[in-house]
């Protein structure tokens, strides 16, 4: 089980996770963030077990109970746009944190929202806008992160890997989580300052970054490879053509293909 009390004691971020709501077990984070009242900007939901989690198109997030984090934190922006942006100043924080817990394997972010070690996800996460009429009420921004799980059943048993599989070794779930939320805490903070340094930290851990890639746009193939340029500071994925031409996609369009 989650340990609440060495959590807190060890948290240092200044407000983020410190308005913090702790299940067992929950239908889903995100769900729950959706449906809390007034929550303050910062408020962490973290479960144990998820009975629904939900992933990127309507997938389910599947995980063992109390071997890994998933978390859902509420943002209160005034505006909801650069919001693949957001999403990726986090997957970079988790990047950095995982970095520092092992710093052996090979991490990269995949666009828009995964986090991947030594060709594995390790991380995905699930950002939706909840509007109140037509003003943002607020960004969730809900997180599944592998931590000490052993075994991945079915097609995950290629694909997904945790953290203890990467290092051979058990991490407290409660120190990773103290950590990053220090580290989410300082790139939120950049992504509201809509900071250029951001951007730029960002780029290069992006797989397929300066590389000659084939760019699938609403599920099609585009004919001609383009050079993945990364993002511009509105999170808009940019790419270069041989005509040296450069186009910008909005993020819901685009997936990247390696070859
Ligand atoms: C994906 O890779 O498809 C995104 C997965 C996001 C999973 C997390 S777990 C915590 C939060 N609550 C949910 O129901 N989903 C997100």
């Amino acid at each position: 089980m989650f340990d609440t009390d060495y959590f807190e004691q060890h948290l240092a971020a200044s407000w983020l996770g410190r308005s913090f709501f702790f299940f067992d077990e929950l239908e889903s984070t995100n769900t729950y963030a959706k449906k809390l009242n007034d929550p303050v900007s910062g408020t962490l939901v973290l479960a144990d077990d998820q009975t629904a989690g939900r992933g990127q198109h309507s997938r389910k997030w599947l995980t063992t109970a109390a071997d890994n984090l998933t978390f859902s934190l509420i943002f209160t922006p005034s505006l909801a746009d650069r919001v693949t942006l957001l999403t990726l100043a986090c997957a970079s924080a988790i990047e950095d944190v995982l970095r520092t817990f092992d710093k052996a394997s090979d991490f990269s972010l995949k666009w828009p929202n995964d986090v991947y070690c030594n060709g594995k996800k390790i991380a995905g996460l699930l950002t939706e806008v909840i509007f109140n009429g037509n003003k943002v009420d607020r960004i969730i921004a809900g997180i599944g992160l592998n931590i000490n799980q052993r075994k991945f059943e079915g097609e995950l048993e290629e694909t997904a890997i945790s953290l203890a599989l990467a290092t051979g070794k058990q991490v407290s779930r409660e120190q990773f989580l103290a950590d990053l939320l220090v580290r989410l805490e300082y790139n939120y903070q950049r992504w509201l300052n809509a900071s250029a340094d951001l951007v730029k930290e960002i780029n290069p851990k992006i797989q397929g970054y300066g590389k000659w890639v084939t760019l699938e746009v609403e599920g099609k193939k585009m004919p001609e490879k383009r050079k993945f340029l990364g993002m511009n500071e509105q999170g808009a994925l940019q790419a270069l053509n041989k005509e040296l031409e450069v186009s910008t996609f909005a993020y819901e369009q685009v997936r990247i293909k390696l070859d």
